[in-house]
C-alpha cells in the first residue's frame, strides 16, 4: 500500500477507491505524527497549499511528489536550494493543460492582429468604420519554448499561413538553441512565451528583448509573469510601439491600481489560460497512472530537473 498525502478533503477524494492507495489528508496544521510518518507520496499545488520545507519536515518518509500543475510554483526553487533533497523526486502536471493554454495564447494572438479589442470598441459607439488589420498570412513567429504548449502554438500559426520558429534549451531538427534567441528576435514580429519559470528564464523577455523586437511586434505570454520585466513591457505598451497578449503578470494577482491594467495595445487575462472543462480529470488520471508505475517499479512521468 502506498501512502498518499492530500491537502484537503476534495483532493483526497479524488484518490478514493483507487486499489493500493491509502489516503491522509493534512493541511499543514498540527497532524497525527504516526499516519503523516507513512505517507510516502504528496499531492501539491492543488487544494490547501502546503509549502515545501514545512511538507519536507513533517513527512519524514516523503519520496515523491507530484505537483498537480504545469508549473512547479514554490516546489521549483526548494529543489533547486535543496530545501528538497534530491533523494524525493519531484513530477509536474505536463499535458494536463496544454490544449487550454495554448488556445488561449492563440485567442489573444488572434484577436490582436485580426483588431478585435478597436472593433469591440467601435461595436460599442455603433461605429461602422473599416480597418485593415490582416492576420497571421506571412507573419513570423518566435515560439521560445518547444514542449507541450510552445509545439501546439506552432502548429496554429502555421494552420493560418504565418511562419513559426522554436526555440528550447537544446537544438534539435527543426529547433533552435537559447543561445541562438537573442540573434532571432529581430527578425519575427511575434514573440510567443511558452516555457517554464527557472533561473535561465526569470526576466529572459527583458527591456533589450523587448527593443529588439521590431516596431508594431506582439509579446504573448501565457507561461509565468516573472519570465518578463513588467516595468520595460510597460514603457513599450505606454509608447504604443509594441503590442502584448498577457494571461500571467508579474506581480500576481495584479494589484487593482497598478499601470498595466491601464495600457494600451494589451489583452490581459487573469491567469486563467490552463482552465479547462476536463483538466481535474486530466490531471488525476495522470496521478493514478503516476501512482501505478510507483507500486509496480516503473519510471515516472515529468520527472522535473534540479534547475526547474
Ligand atoms: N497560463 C497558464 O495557465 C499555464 C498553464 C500551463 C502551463 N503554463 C506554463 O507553461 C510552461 C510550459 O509548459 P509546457 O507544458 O509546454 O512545458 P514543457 O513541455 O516542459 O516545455 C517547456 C519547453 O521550454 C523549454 N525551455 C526551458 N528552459 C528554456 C530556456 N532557458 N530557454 C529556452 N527554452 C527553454 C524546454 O526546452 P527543452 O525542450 O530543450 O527541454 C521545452 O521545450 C509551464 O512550465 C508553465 O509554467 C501556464
Amino acid at each position: 500500500v502506498i501512502t498518499v498525502c492530500a491537502a484537503d478533503n476534495a483532493t483526497a477524494e479524488r484518490l478514493a477507491g483507487t486499489p493500493g492507495v491509502e489516503v491522509v489528508v493534512w493541511d499543514g496544521g498540527p497532524g497525527d505524527a504516526a499516519a503523516l510518518a507513512q505517507v510516502e507520496v504528496l499531492l501539491a499545488n492543488v487544494g490547501v497549499r502546503l509549502t515545501p520545507s514545512e511538507a519536507v519536515k513533517a513527512l519524514p518518509n516523503l519520496r515523491v511528489v507530484l505537483v498537480v500543475s504545469a508549473g512547479l510554483g514554490p516546489w521549483g526553487p526548494a529543489l533547486a536550494d535543496g530545501t528538497v533533497p534530491a533523494s524525493i523526486t519531484v513530477c509536474n502536471g505536463r499535458g494536463v493543460h496544454t490544449s487550454a493554454t495554448a488556445e488561449m495564447a492563440v485567442a489573444g494572438l488572434m484577436a490582436t492582429v485580426r483588431g478585435l479589442p478597436t472593433f469591440w470598441e467601435q461595436q460599442r459607439r455603433h461605429e461602422w468604420t473599416r480597418h485593415d488589420f490582416t492576420g497571421l498570412e506571412n507573419r513570423r513567429a518566435l515560439i521560445v519554448g518547444a514542449g507541450e504548449i510552445g509545439t501546439r502554438i506552432a502548429a496554429a500559426v502555421e494552420l493560418f499561413d504565418g511562419a513559426a520558429t522554436l526555440v528550447a534549451r537544446s537544438a534539435r531538427a527543426g529547433v533552435h538553441s537559447s543561445a541562438e534567441l537573442a540573434g532571432l528576435i529581430g527578425g519575427h514580429d511575434i514573440a510567443v512565451i511558452a516555457v517554464p519559470h527557472t533561473r535561465e528564464t526569470e526576466r529572459l523577455v527583458d527591456a533589450r528583448f523587448l527593443a529588439a523586437m521590431p516596431d508594431g511586434g506582439i509579446l504573448v505570454n501565457v507561461a509565468r509573469g516573472s519570465i518578463v520585466d513588467t516595468a520595460a513591457l510597460l514603457d513599450e505598451l505606454t509608447r504604443h510601439r509594441l503590442h502584448a497578449v498577457l494571461d500571467v503578470t508579474d506581480p500576481e494577482p495584479l494589484p487593482a491600481e497598478h499601470p498595466l491594467w491601464a495600457a494600451p495595445n494589451l489583452i490581459l487575462t487573469p491567469h486563467v489560460a490552463g482552465l479547462s472543462a476536463g483538466w481535474q480529470d486530466r490531471a488525476f488520471g495522470l496521478v493514478r497512472e503516476q501512482l501505478r508505475r510507483l507500486a509496480a517499479g516503473e519510471p515516472l512521468l515529468n520527472r522535473t530537473m534540479k534547475d526547474y
